[in-house]
């Protein structure tokens, strides 16, 4: 595979006041290889994605969508990379001023490059796709929580991007809610669709997913299979994967770089 034909950072280093968030990471997406990063609550995952797409500027390190290196860059000149991505984000982030249908089609009618009757088909069909269609006309307040999580999948999906980024999009929502965007994701992997999620769900995880990440104290102490995983004797990863009393080191607020005594597969 080509690197045309993925997303990478390379030894990307983030702070924020002073605090690293992100120490030395390496990441690599390939077309074709859906992954999920894990981490705890405050490990850094939705700044990850936000790295990826350009919304955040590193310390130190690069970022390639493709061939290019948009680190440094302005946003104008990774635009067309950056439409290979869509993101669907952990709030959802639906403008609630607008309907459903508006919502999905927003970005397309902001290029400008179709009619009106052409958007509306579009969005008819990605609203038909997650199994929302008669909210056309409704307003996100409107909405249930996993009628939300569907519509802004519907919205990501406008824009045929080659890549979904998915944060947290099971958080929140009841069984049921939960196998269905799981159910969503994998017919998207079946029509070419890459997708890179990041959650602390493990269930949404291992049943959507290839390959896993885990985010420990800004860095990465795992990557692999979930075979791998469940057999790792990493102690992050064995207390992630069944917590016991013994969570104390999960204290992300007080981060301590020490190295990790053992990095699997890397
Ligand atoms: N704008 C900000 N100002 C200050 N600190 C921030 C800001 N954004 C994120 N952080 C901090 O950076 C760390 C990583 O945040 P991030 O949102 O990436 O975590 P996360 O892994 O996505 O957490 P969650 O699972 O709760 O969504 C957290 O400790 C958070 O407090
Ligand atoms: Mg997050």
């Amino acid at each position: 595979m080509s690197s045309s034909d993925s997303i990478r950072i390379e030894k990307l280093c983030y702070s924020i006041g002073g605090r690293k968030i992100l120490q030395d990471f390496d990441f690599h997406l390939e077309r074709g290889v859906n992954r999920t990063i894990l981490g705890v609550s405050g490990a850094g995952k939705t700044t990850i994605l936000k790295l990826l797409l350009g919304l955040l500027e590193p310390d130190s390190g690069k970022v390639f969508i493709g061939n290019l290196c948009i680190t440094g860059l302005p946003e104008a000149q990774f635009l067309e990379q950056r439409k290979r991505i869509a993101i669907v984000f952990q709030g959802g982030a639906l403008f609630d001023s607008m309907t459903v249908g508006e919502n999905v089609g927003y970005r397309l009618l902001e290029e400008g490059k179709l009619s009106q009757g052409e958007i509306t088909n579009i969005v008819l069909e990605k609203l038909s796709f997650v199994g929302v269609e008669t909210a056309l006309d409704l307003y996100p307040a409107e909405l249930s929580g996993g009628m939300k999580k569907r519509v802004a999948i519907a919205r990501a999906l406008a824009a045929d991007p080659d890549y979904i980024f998915f944060d947290e999009p099971t958080t929140g929502l009841d069984p049921i809610g939960v196998h269905n965007i799981c159910n969503l994701m994998q017919r998207l992997q079946a029509e070419g669709k890459t997708t890179l999620m990041v959650t602390h769900d493990l269930a949404t995880a291992f049943s959507t997913s290839q390959r896993f990440t885990f985010l420990h104290k800004a860095r990465i102490l795992f990557e692999g299979s979930e075979e791998e995983m469940r057999g790792s004797s990493i102690p992050e990863v064995c207390e992630f994967l069944e917590p016991t009393d013994r969570s104390l080191f999960y204290d992300v607020q007080t981060v301590n770089l020490k190295q990790p005594e053992q990095v699997e597969s890397l």
